[in-house]
C-alpha cells in the first residue's frame, strides 16, 4: 500500500510562497492541500481567492482544496474557476450535503466530505456511493502544528470497513498531526491520502520528507 501524499501549504512561507510551491512541484508530493478558512466555521482566517488564483498559477500538481467554512455551497463556482480539482466541504457545516456534493462534481471537480474529530462515520453511509474522498480531522480543524489525536486510528478502520460495504470508490485522507511516525500506521488502518503541513515544511530537508511519508507501507492482511 502507498499513500499519496498532500503536503498542507498553511505551514509554507508565506513570504516566499513561490520557493515552496516550486519544492512541491519538483517533490514526488501528488497534490497541494489548501486551506480556506473564514473565521466563522473555525476560529482562524486563512487565504481567500487572489492567494488561491497565485498558487493555481504555479501549482503542477492538482489543488486539494479544504474549506473550513460556513455557507460553501455559496463559493462552489468560484472555487472551480479557481482551479481546484478536489473540492471538500465539512459535513457540519452543509445542511443539503446530497445537493451540494451533485454541484461540486458537476463542476467537474472531485468532491470530498470532511468530518470533524467528534462527527462519526456512519454518518456517511447513504452519501458514501457518490464521493470521491472522505477527509477525516485528525486534529480540531483551525491550526497547523498541533498534536494527533490517538482515537482516529479507530474511526478510519470503521471508515474503511464501510467505504467497503458500501461499494464506494471514495478515498480517505488524512489532516492534522501527521508526522513520520503516524504515517505507517495511518496506511495500515486504510488510509489512502496523507496531508502534512508541519511536518513537511518545518523539516530539514522538505522534499525528503515527503518522500518518507510515501513510503510504501506492507499490508496487514
Ligand atoms: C488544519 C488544516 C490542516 C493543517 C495541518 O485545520 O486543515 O491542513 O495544515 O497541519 P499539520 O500537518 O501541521 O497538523
Ligand atoms: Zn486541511
Amino acid at each position: 500500500m502507498q499513500p499519496m501524499v498532500a503536503p498542507s501549504l498553511l505551514s509554507a512561507n508565506f513570504g516566499n510562497l513561490d520557493a515552496d510551491i516550486e519544492m512541491v512541484n519538483r517533490s514526488v508530493a501528488d497534490w497541494f492541500h489548501v486551506d480556506i478558512m473564514d473565521g466563522v466555521f473555525v476560529p482562524n482566517i486563512s487565504i481567500g481567492f487572489p492567494v488561491l488564483e497565485a498558487i493555481r498559477k504555479k501549482a503542477k500538481k492538482p489543488l486539494d482544496v479544504h474549506l473550513m467554512m460556513a455557507e460553501p455551497d455559496k463559493y462552489l463556482e468560484r472555487f472551480s474557476e479557481t482551479g481546484a480539482s478536489v473540492l471538500t466541504v465539512h459535513y457540519e457545516a452543509v445542511t443539503h450535503l446530497h445537493s451540494v456534493i451533485k454541484d461540486i462534481r458537476n463542476l467537474g471537480m472531485q468532491a470530498g466530505i470532511s468530518l470533524n474529530p467528534h462527527t462519526p462515520v456512519n454518518l456517511l453511509e447513504e452519501i458514501l456511493p457518490d464521493l470521491d474522498l472522505v477527509l477525516i480531522m485528525t486534529v480540531n480543524p483551525g491550526f497547523g502544528g498541533q498534536s494527533f489525536i490517538e482515537s482516529s486510528y479507530n474511526k478510519i478502520r470503521k471508515l474503511r470497513t464501510l467505504i467497503k460495504e458500501t461499494g464506494s470508490q471514495a478515498l480517505i485522507e488524512v489532516d492534522g498531526g501527521v508526522d513520520l511516525e503516524n504515517a505507517p500506521l495511518l496506511v495500515k488502518a486504510g488510509v489512502d491520502v496523507l496531508v502534512a503541513g508541519n511536518t513537511v515544511f518545518n523539516s530539514e530537508n522538505p522534499s525528503k520528507t515527503i518522500e518518507l511519508l510515501r513510503r510504501p507501507v506492507r499490508s496487514i492482511t
